[in-house]
């Protein structure tokens, strides 16, 4: 068999099971069937002596796994902030991957770096974000939080005549972080990356947003270089920083704004939610998800530095063997050199939807989840403890033990599937409405799956 022959067929059958997962997920029980040792069991643990049939080993794979895969592409599962895949965006991973170009330099992959150029320009675009910055294709939020905390870092250093590429963080100027107390986790992780230390914690609203005046006070009492971290989506309310104020006020004391908005950032491209992200626009760095909102598979998350030569200054870097660019590379604004050109998908998505698509996208999540947020608060003993204002829905019961007992109950059942969360001093049921599949038939057989639990729970069952 030619070796061109091998990838036909072995394409081929990874597309007949893929087809077939697929096919399976809409209806299929979302929960896994199948342990993580069950899975190694069947997958055989011990590494084989000699050379298998390709084939085989792709059939054993899929045949292995399938059982204890999570159906998170369901569209009644509301876990974490995980979207869907758009086949627009699944297919044009797949061609990324037979291309198999290393998207770090515009020399090893002149056509890719062409597509993430446009990726990134049209993402600036319709996330109302200045022209000029740089953008990043990341692997997720965490780590375009962790680049736009990079650049600042350094920004922030120099601009009192330390250099810290140079020189390192030892006796440098202590720089201060200050964030709001509902920050994501992954901007801790990245400061610890960057060794910023834990951030100065600035008191935040009954739904989450840091709190202007407080944080206005935080910054006054200290001075010397300063990063504030903002949020847009907070993971229980879905709110968002009033940022406009907040960097009005954080620029007024020289800091650099940082905004975490890993599904926030989308609300921009809705012109009936772009109230939400009024002023965003000002910050310095943005962190977003393409795997979540945007709905292309994973990893794929975006990092975007206003100042270009913020982000290059801390992240690039050249060596003799590598073929550097004029206008810069790739790798200069990640943190990894050699990557997959993950901004493809992203083309695609944002090629196949347009503008409008994308805000319709953004749009329907939002509409969705208040649809969700209703019919869920018309059931007895259920409320609902955040304004729904984006995608996300946290309700809770009577006390914490029957909050715990209606999510297990629904996860057990298989037909929606939603985890609890702690939020408020009390346990909530959280509902993220982050897949594009997810329509009034699936907010409704969800809200009839929760009164269902509710009844077992309320009586016992
Ligand atoms: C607000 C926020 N920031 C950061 C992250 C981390 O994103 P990722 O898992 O893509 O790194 C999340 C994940 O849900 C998030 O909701």
């Amino acid at each position: 068999m030619s070796p061109v022959d091998d990838y036909r067929d072995l394409l081929d059958a990874a597309r007949h099971r893929a087809a077939e997962w697929l096919d399976q997920v809409p209806e299929r029980p979302i929960p896994p069937a199948a342990t993580v040792d069950e899975v190694k069991d069947a997958l055989g643990r011990s590494l084989p002596e000699s050379t298998q049939d390709p084939r085989g080993v792709l059939d054993r794979l899929a045949d292995a796994v399938e059982p204890g895969l999570l159906a998170s592409q369901s569209p009644r599962f509301y876990g974490w902030v995980i979207g869907g895949t758009y086949p627009v965006a699944l297919a044009a991973d797949w061609l990324t991957s037979a291309w198999d170009q290393n998207g770090g330099m515009r020399q090893s992959s002149p056509s890719l770096t062409a597509v993430e150029d446009l990726a990134g320009e049209w993402l600036l675009d319709v996330l109302g974000l200045p022209a000029r910055s740089a953008v990043g294709f990341v692997t997720g939020a965490t780590t375009a939080n962790l680049v736009g905390l990079a650049a600042a870092r350094e920004h922030v250093l120099r601009a009192v005549g330390w250099d810290v590429n140079r020189d390192g963080l030892a006796g440098a100027p202590a720089v201060r972080l200050v964030a709001g107390a509902e920050r994501h986790g992954s901007v801790d992780l990245a400061a610890r990356y960057l060794g910023l230390g834990a951030a100065r914690l600035v008191p935040a609203d009954d739904q989450g947003r840091i709190v202007v005046d407080a944080l206005a006070d935080a910054l006054a009492d200290g001075d010397g270089p300063a990063i504030v971290c903002l949020q847009a989506g907070n993971v229980h309310s879905g709110a968002f920083d009033d940022v406009g104020a907040a960097v009005a006020v954080a620029h007024e004391a020289g800091a650099w704004v940082h905004v975490d908005g890993a599904f926030g950032l989308w609300a921009a491209a809705s012109p009936k939610l772009a109230h939400l992200t009024h002023g965003y626009e000002t910050a310095d760095s943005w962190a977003t998800d393409a795997h979540k909102t945007l709905n292309v598979p994973y990893d794929s998350g975006v990092a975007i530095v206003a100042d270009p030569v913020a982000a290059r200054t801390a992240l690039g870097i050249r060596a003799s063997y590598l073929v550097a660019a004029e206008t810069g590379d790739p790798h200069e604004t990640v943190p990894e050199m050699s990557r997959r050109s993950r901004g493809v998908p992203v083309w695609a998505t944002l090629a196949w939807l347009g503008r409008q698509g994308v805000a319709d996208l953004v749009g329907h999540l939002a509409d969705a989840a208040a649809d969700l947020a209703e019919g869920l608060a018309g059931i007895e003993g259920v409320e609902v403890v955040n304004d729904v204002v984006y995608t996300q829905v946290c309700v809770a019961l009577a006390d914490d033990a029957t909050t715990q007992a209606v999510a297990a109950a629904v996860r057990d059942e298989g037909v929606a599937y939603a985890y609890t969360s702690r939020w408020r001093d009390r346990d909530v049921i959280r509902f993220s409405v982050s897949n594009w599949a997810t329509g009034p038939d699936d907010v409704a057989a969800t809200v009839d799956a929760v009164r269902r639990a509710v009844s077992g729970a309320t009586l016992g069952g």
